[in-house]
């Protein structure tokens, strides 16, 4: 599929991962309806990215505001050709932890929101993509990228819900790709290792610094433009489709 101009929704546009995809996809001629939360944030962005960028404040765990604001995305822009899922939160909590036993609430807010809001996405959007007229060679119609994580693999103490989401997330990869094949639309999953975004913000020098210690090679925490230079490739290679793939400079995670 052409990057080049291509037109996309991006979730949790407003920040970190999200916002660096939004901002390759503009550079490249390319149309963007961002999906956050985030108002304020999103207002400051969207007068540095210009006229081709839109932000509809949206929850991705609502089905009906999923499905409301990807209605008016695609008359914005006449069709969605690809979705980069990017919201997501990750809090870390163990099960036993010393204010008190982790509720089951806490465990399910992590999975709506990275798990069942990123399938709400899917869900919403392929409905519409399926109308899309087949484009190259290859008759694409679409592509859904969504963003797991290397917890997903080697998740820490205090990371269970977080790496069960993300768990989930590279698991419907396959069967996701596999329904959609007879559409012509893609499904892939990228799985970050640790990237500088505000996600992080909290987290103390020292303690981004061992992080980077712990990478082989390079010897430093991932440049969000990495991951929005992936999501190119991916865009532009059609022969990625049903699996995930690490991004982590061969970074294995330790128990904590
Ligand atoms: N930064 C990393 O090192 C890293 C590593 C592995 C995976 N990830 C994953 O990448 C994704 C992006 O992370 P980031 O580092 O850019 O984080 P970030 O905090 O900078 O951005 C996340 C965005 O998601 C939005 N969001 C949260 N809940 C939402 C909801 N219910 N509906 C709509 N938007 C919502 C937030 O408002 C925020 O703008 C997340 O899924 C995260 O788990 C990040």
């Amino acid at each position: 599929m052409e990057f080049k101009q291509c037109k996309a929704i991006v979730t949790g546009a407003a920040s970190g991962l999200g916002l660096a995809v939004t901002q390759r996809i503009i550079a490249a001629g390319g149309t963007v309806v961002m999906l956050d939360l985030d108002h304020e944030r999103c207002a400051d962005e969207l007068i540095l990215l210009g006229e081709r960028a839109h932000f509809i404040a949206t929850d991705v765990t609502s089905e009906s505001g999923v499905d409301t604001a990807l209605i008016k995305a695609h008359e914005l822009m006449g069709e969605i050709r690809l979705v980069v899922n990017c919201a997501g939160i990750a809090p870390s909590r163990r099960v036993l932890a010393r204010d008190g036993l982790i509720s089951n609430a806490e465990f399910q807010q992590v999975i709506d929101i990275n798990l069942n809001g990123s399938f709400n996405v899917c869900r919403a959007v392929v409905n519409l993509m399926q109308n899309n007229n087949p484009a190259g060679k290859d008759e694409e119609r679409g592509l859904l990228i969504n963003t797991a994580s290397i917890a997903a693999f080697e998740g820490q103490i205090g990371q269970a819900a977080y790496a069960a989401s993300k768990g989930g997330i590279a698991s419907m990869t396959l069967p996701l790709a596999r329904e959609f094949a007879r559409l012509g639309i893609r499904v892939m999953t990228i799985a970050p290792g640790i990237f500088e975004t505000p996600m992080f913000d909290q987290l103390p020098q020292e303690a981004r610094e061992a992080l980077a210690a712990n990478t082989p090679y390079p010897k430093r925490l991932g440049q969000p433009d990495e991951f929005a230079a992936l999501v190119q490739h991916i865009v532009e290679n059609p022969m990625l489709n049903g699996s995930t793939i690490r991004l982590d400079g061969a970074l294995r995670m330790g128990q904590k």
